[in-house]
């Protein structure tokens, strides 16, 4: 029987101090009924917790660590750019090492700006789309979510979603009223939008796989649709591959369906599980930046050696041959396990996954958009997230976010969860 009286004080002093205890909100596991458990260390595809418990994880930080924890050729990288210290505020040799490994991984970006987080990237590119279009106007889709800057708070996945709540206050009306929120895979609505507006809008920016409402991939020539329509109504299309840039396949989402965007936004594995976010694009866009151009965008910490050092630790493991074949294994292994142990236990779920991102969504229905996804059973979610835990399996505490398998996870740890997803399966 697991006990968790350490992380319970953790959590109560946190709360007494940072907002919900959580300095993020979906960590805070309101929506699933429970408390965090605080974590300790990580190594391969094993958290520990504060207590002492071990789960195998499934969350990977949302996203960065596709090596697993603590991998050697990342932590050796860090230790090394260490001890030339933390940080110049200076350009550095790393910056450029880690910006030629991108602009050579995506070839539709010819030059890139580093940032700190996948928020700042998205919040850029637009900004940098706006510049060069002159157009204020942008089309999101339902259910993406593209960090927490004022423009991306509407109908958004991830917190937003799991929080059910529909926007933010401390928004200005004034700022959202430029942003259209589409549902996502409806080519439809989305040509008939352009249609009418396409001239006045900056850019179309899309989750090409979207991993922010369970994991839902584009289907039926959508992300066709937005690269024709964009191209004919002269904006940009901007693909946020903070999630599945370097996870679906080192060159991204793009790489796997074979269309070029006009700007990309990175980060999770792009800094190998430090905080680092990279946005990039044609070179005739991107020359709007500052000090080239006159887009404003900066920060202290950006191109930070460590970080880059993490980065380039990262993307030298994952470009080594066969990596992205036995990573797709292990997650197909995990994504059949699962969906037969619903099946032996008459359990209603849809089970979509690319890659090596798998999204389980209890409904019968298949689920292509964030009103597909909605219609799961969340009180059942929250039952299983809780079960699961107690039997040693980390998963994100929402139905709205997508499930990561590493290279670090074997076998035996799929084995494992797919008993667990059944035991806890056959009890509902
Ligand atoms: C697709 C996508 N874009 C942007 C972000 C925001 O990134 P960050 O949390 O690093 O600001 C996320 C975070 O989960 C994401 O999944």
């Amino acid at each position: 029987m697991k006990t968790y009286d350490k992380s319970r004080k953790l959590f109560e002093q946190a709360k007494m101090m940072i907002p919900g205890g959580v300095n993020s909100p979906v960590r805070a596991c309101r929506s699933v009924g429970t408390d965090p458990v605080f974590i300790d260390r990580a190594i391969g595809s094993k958290l520990i917790d504060a207590d002492g418990n071990e789960y195998i994880d499934y969350v990977g930080s949302w996203g960065p660590m596709i090596l697993g924890h603590s991998h050697p050729a990342v932590i050796n990288a860090v230790e090394d750019v260490l001890k030339r210290g933390t940080s110049f505020g200076a350009p550095v040799d790393l910056e450029v090492e880690l910006a030629e490994m991108i602009v050579k991984a995506v070839p539709a970006v010819e030059m890139v700006r580093m940032v700190n987080s996948g928020t700042e990237a998205t919040m850029s590119a637009i900004r940098v789309a706006r510049g060069f279009t002159g157009r204020d106007k942008i089309i999101k889709f339902d259910g993406c979510y593209h960090g927490h800057a004022d423009s991306f708070l509407v109908a958004a996945g991830s917190g937003v979603a799991t929080l059910d709540i529909a926007g933010s206050p401390g928004v200005p009306d004034s700022v959202i009223q430029h942003t259209m929120s589409l549902p996502y895979n409806d080519i439809e609505t989305f040509i008939s939008v352009m249609d009418k507006s396409g001239d006045e809008i900056a850019c179309v920016i899309v989750e090409p796989v979207a991993g922010n409402m369970g994991l839902v991939p584009a289907m039926g020539g959508f992300l066709e649709t937005l690269r024709k329509q964009t191209q004919r109504h002269d904006c940009l299309l901007i693909f946020d591959e903070v999630m599945s840039g370097f996870r679906v396949a080192y060159g991204g989402a793009q790489q796997l369906y074979d269309i070029s965007p006009d700007l990309s936004c990175f980060g999770k594995i792009v800094g190998g599980g430090l905080p680092v976010g990279a946005y990039g694009g044609r070179k005739e866009i991107m020359a709007q930046i500052a000090p080239e151009g006159p887009v404003y965008q900066a920060g202290t910490l950006s191109g930070n050696p460590i970080a880059m050092a993490a980065g380039i630790a990262t993307l030298k493991e994952i470009k080594k041959s066969g990596f992205y074949e036995a990573l797709e294994k292990t997650a197909s292994r995990l994504a059949e396990g699962l969906k037969q142990a619903a099946e032996r236990t008459g359990t209603k779920a849809v089970i979509n996954r690319v890659g090596s991102m798998i999204g389980l969504f209890l409904t019968d229905q298949p689920v292509a958009s964030f009103d597909d996804a909605k219609t799961s059973d969340l009180e059942k979610f929250s039952q299983y997230y809780r079960e699961m835990l107690g039997q040693g399996i980390y998963l994100a505490p929402s139905q709205f976010e997508a499930l990561f398998v590493s290279a670090a996870h074997t076998d035996k740890d799929i084995d494992e969860t797919i008993v667990a997803a059944e035991a806890v399966m056959g009890g509902f």
